[in-house]
């Protein structure tokens, strides 16, 4: 990992989650994660609020300091995050209504506010900075759509949408259910999103931009260590339960593995170019070592 990213991981309130990811004792297999419970009770202590954030310095950057080309280049990463937030809310509800246990559908409602706050959090943004044209949620989202790559689709709309349609015609097919969980969870929260979040961050930290932009993204990449944590758990639990669940977690992982490699180069990436101030290669190996604690801590990955 970049110092800059390790820095912030080791925070308090990071290592707090437990995610595999951020513990360096998860390249042996070794870490404590929490109960259902215990992440309940996080969540509680680390409630955050959009309308606190002040985007005043960021409408002067958007529009003053980055230039039209580097507006556009952006794009792609607030757009795929944008959309994605929506579509990760709007597809919970059947993943939460079939887990087993009362504890763990407790847990999934508080990440499905949590999702609909990240919604809201980009909406604020694309309002208070004057990033579009459209003046209300659906406008944006729509107007924001053109800038997101084909494999987008398949990830979201083909590959987790049918999943997700499944589970709400048969809740107690817990085989769909770990297939649900591993893509949503270790995949587009766990290898995309997070390695997304943490070089965006990064980036404009070291440009010494979007400073209310960077102050909630912060806050959106702890919640989503929270939700893997979760994810990491209850599959840790089904496979250790049956290998059949097991086999469902890696056979997830490489079905999905093409698209969500696609997911994280722009529509516009050549060979060569830099994507947020890192190569493709640095934020493969960055999504691939995340991937790589967590199974070792779930129990799929050969340990160090
Ligand atoms: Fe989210
Ligand atoms: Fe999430």
């Amino acid at each position: 990992m970049s110092d800059a990213v390790t820095q912030r991981t080791e925070r308090e309130d990071f290592q707090a989650t437990r995610d595999p990811a951020v513990m360096e004792s998860a390249d042996t297999g070794q870490v404590n994660l929490l109960t259902y419970a215990e992440l309940y009770r996080l969540w509680e202590r680390q409630h955050w609020a959009t309308q606190d954030i002040d985007f005043t310095q960021d409408r002067i950057d958007w529009h003053e300091r980055i230039d039209p080309d580097e507006r556009f280049q952006r794009m792609y990463g607030l757009s795929s995050f944008f959309i994605g937030e929506q579509k990760v809310t709007d597809e919970l509800g059947p993943m939460m209504r079939a887990m087993p246990q009362e504890d763990m559908r407790i847990f999934l409602s508080t990440q499905i506010a949590d999702e609909a706050r990240h919604v809201a959090f980009f909406n604020r943004f694309y309002e208070e900075v004057g990033v579009l044209e459209s003046d209300t949620l659906a406008g944006r989202l729509e107007e924001t759509s053109e800038h997101l790559n084909p494999n987008f689709h398949t990830l979201f709309d083909e590959m987790l949408h049918s999943r997700v349609d499944r589970l709400a015609r048969e809740p107690e097919d817990l085989e769909t259910l770990v297939e649900t969980i591993t893509l949503y969870h270790m995949v587009i929260e766990g290898m995309l999103a997070l390695t997304g979040q943490h070089f965006i961050i990064t980036y404009n930290e070291d440009q010494g931009t979007l400073p209310g932009f960077v102050e909630g993204f912060n806050k959106i990449a702890r919640d989503e260590h929270r939700h893997v944590a979760f994810g990491a758990r209850f599959l840790r639990e089904m496979a250790q339960h049956d290998s059949r669940y097991a086999d469902a977690i890696q056979r997830t992982i490489v079905e999905c593995g093409p698209a969500a490699d696609g997911v994280l180069a722009p529509p516009w990436y050549e060979e060569g170019m830099e994507v947020f101030g890192v190569s493709l290669e640095e934020t493969r190996e960055f999504a691939m070592k995340a991937l790589e604690r967590r199974l070792k801590v779930i129990g799929l990955a050969p340990v160090a």
